[in-house]
């Protein structure tokens, strides 16, 4: 479960890492048995998607039956959710976080990004610390973004964009746009963008479903509208040390969960009890 030496050398250097197809099939079918029923609810953490006109055609969102009300991002799901209550302790996802920060870390968030077909719009370039900084007040950079491809991720359906490298730069300084679209982000000026992208290129994350990636908190990154026919759902965990807190809680708990236990580690079979629920499916 852990990343040998030469992938620990190449998160370092780039500020993320893509471990293909790290879950199996069946993992990932049962992961995907579950988002539908959690789309659907009324519930807070879900944010849908701004409506910019051309968007919410036929097929919008197709894998997950829905052609209007497009999610864009469904929050909180370990607190909301058993399945992905237990992904979170999974060691497939957490043991490299431990490798990287070998120190106790809690839970800061939660989510799926859906990017649904025809429909799944922008994130803006940005580093999350500027988010975590700015609005949580947490101190720095230190958190770790977990991603699990929940689709096949390629160039046309809004893959993350990263700069390698651009982690290393310390802060790009941040605007905060909550025009753009429906979740409010710290984002970077395109002529510091420019700079850096100049200096390191752009590489696009893709790969099958399964696939893993993690990234730094200072990485540049973004990722394009989902103008495909092809929905790209990731799931993300945002593990933060507990020496390295929240300081302010004005946002909602399910964008920076409150609770500062140690997340502790699962044994690699934990998902298979659960194994069923996707059959039944
Ligand atoms: C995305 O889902 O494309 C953006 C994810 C992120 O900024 O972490
Ligand atoms: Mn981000």
């Amino acid at each position: 479960m852990k990343l040998s030496q030469s992938q620990v050398k190449t998160l370092a250097s780039q500020g993320f890492l893509v471990l293909p197809e790290r879950f199996s099939e069946k993992e990932v079918a049962l992961l995907r048995s579950q988002v539908p029923a959690l789309l659907k609810e009324n519930h807070p953490g879900n944010v849908i998607e701004k409506e910019p006109g051309w968007k919410f055609g036929e097929g919008a969102g197709k894998s997950w039956g829905k052609d209007s009300d497009v999610v864009r991002t469904a929050m909180g799901l370990h607190l909301r959710n058993e399945v992905f209550n237990t992904l979170v302790h999974h060691p497939k996802l957490i043991a490299p976080g431990f490798q990287v920060r070998p120190e106790p870390m809690y839970i800061q968030q939660v989510k799926v990004n859906v990017k649904a077909a025809f429909s799944g719009s922008v994130w803006q370039w940005h580093y999350d610390f500027a988010t975590h900084h700015k609005e949580d007040g947490v101190p720095r950079p230190l958190a770790l973004n977990l991603h699990i491809f929940l689709d096949d991720v390629s160039h046309y359906n809004g893959p993350l964009y990263f700069v390698p490298g651009s982690h290393r730069h310390g802060e790009h300084g941040a605007r905060l746009d909550d025009q753009t679209t429906s979740y409010p982000l710290w984002v970077v000026e395109n002529d510091v963008v420019e700079t850096l992208v100049n200096q390191n290129g752009i590489q696009a994350a893709t790969g099958k479903k399964g696939t893993m990636l993690i990234f730094y908190d200072t990485l540049l990154h973004g990722s394009p509208n989902n103008m495909s026919p092809w929905d790209r759902s990731i799931f993300s965990l945002i593990l933060n040390p507990v020496s390295n807190a929240y300081q302010k809680s004005h946002r909602p708990d399910y964008k920076h969960h409150r609770d500062l236990t140690p997340i502790t580690m699962a044994e690699p079979n934990c998902l298979e009890s659960f194994y069923e629920l996707a059959e039944s499916k």
